[in-house]
């Protein structure tokens, strides 16, 4: 039997978390052979509720989750971990500046940083799921600097999975059978959701999409506009923020990174840029990666043409600029 893999679950009281521990603990995240023990994190504030979530977890009995650690206490809760999944910030409230909320997150992963870097286990693999995703990981990249900037990154898998669900919805197809879009940049509505390489499974072969959907008017508008906003269009329905879909692709994205994509298919990983498709190195930009024993490589070769040329560089242009506010938060 596996021995059990310990994972960090920040912000665990919170919507996105009580969808995410569940899927954990059943093996969508790592594998079905695979016992986890699950670490919850949130702040003192939330002490009672993640009590209730930790609770609900013994009375699931899931096979597979062989402990549960709940805590407000970062370095207990960080101790020995090897996945760690951020969920906990600093949300936007009404009024507030950008700056100042900014600032809230960049002290929060500041601190997390240091405490994952001395007590996480050797290889901890770090998704950061809470906004601003890009932003946040790189502040953490660069107060944990003895952990490798291969095993930091954030999630843009919920967009590739939208732009995903936008083309099956379009063509009328399974999910499944769509692969390779790609999410260029931050997760924000700057970021660039392309489907100049995907392709549709038929029963003759491989298409693309591009020849498929042939309206390149939905393509390169409608379509492009409705992966970006769609994280607003959720809120205006639930009057709350994804968090089934949210949880379910930071699975999507531990899984493939731990266990590899599938031959022939990519997936989008916020990850740090080494100045890949004229990208600046030193952000954290989302990039179609293939994964394999536990690393991640960013796709090489596609060619771009002038209107994803332009969009590359806007979303690069709007994480340098939260780049340069973030650093203006350190203190
Ligand atoms: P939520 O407000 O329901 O939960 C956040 C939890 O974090 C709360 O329980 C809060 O007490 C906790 N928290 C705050 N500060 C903390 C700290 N210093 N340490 C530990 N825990 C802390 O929010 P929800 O809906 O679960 O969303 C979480 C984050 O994920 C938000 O920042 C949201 O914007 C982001 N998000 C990102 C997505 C992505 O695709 N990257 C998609 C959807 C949401």
């Amino acid at each position: 039997a596996k021995e059990p893999a310990r994972v960090l679950v920040t912000g665990a009281a919170g919507q996105i978390g009580y969808a995410l521990v569940p899927m954990i603990a059943r093996g969508v995240m790592l594998g079905a052979d695979q016992p986890v023990i699950l670490h919850l994190l949130d702040i003192p504030f939330a002490a009672e509720a993640l009590n209730g979530v930790k609770m609900e977890l013994i009375d699931a009995a899931f096979p597979l989750l062989k402990g549960v650690v709940a805590t407000t206490d970062v370095v207990e809760a960080c101790t020995g971990v090897n996945i760690a999944v951020m969920v906990g910030g600093f949300p936007r409230k009404e009024g507030m500046e950008r700056k100042d909320v900014m600032s809230k997150n960049v002290s929060i992963y500041k601190s997390q940083a240091s405490a994952l870097e001395k007590y996480a286990a050797a290889n901890c693999k770090v998704l950061v799921v809470a906004n601003p995703a890009n932003t946040n990981a790189l502040i953490l990249k660069e107060f944990a600097p003895s952990i490798p900037e291969k095993n930091i990154s954030c999630l843009t898998r919920l967009d590739h999975n939208r732009a995903l669900g936008q083309v099956s919805e379009r063509l009328n197809v399974q999910v499944s059978d769509v692969k390779n879009v790609i999410i260029w940049g931050n997760h924000s509505s700057s970021q660039y959701p392309d489907v100049n390489h995907a392709t549709v499974k038929t029963p003759s072969g491989e298409k693309p999409v591009r020849g498929l959907v042939a309206d390149d008017a939905w393509l390169n508008g409608e379509f492009i506009a409705t992966v970006q906003q769609r994280g607003a269009a959720i809120i205006k329905a639930r009057k709350l923020s994804s968090a089934l879909s949210a949880a379910s692709s930071a699975c999507d994205h531990i899984r493939d990174w731990v266990l590899g994509t599938p031959e022939g298919t990519w997936v989008s990983m916020g990850v740090y840029s080494d100045g890949s498709y004229n990208v600046p190195a030193g952000l954290i930009y989302s990039f179609p990666v293939t994964c394999c024993n536990g690393d991640w490589k960013i796709v090489q070769g596609l060619p771009i043409d002038e209107f994803s040329r332009k969009k590359l560089d806007a979303t690069a242009d709007e994480l340098s600029e939260e780049k340069a506010l973030a650093y203006t938060c350190i203190n």
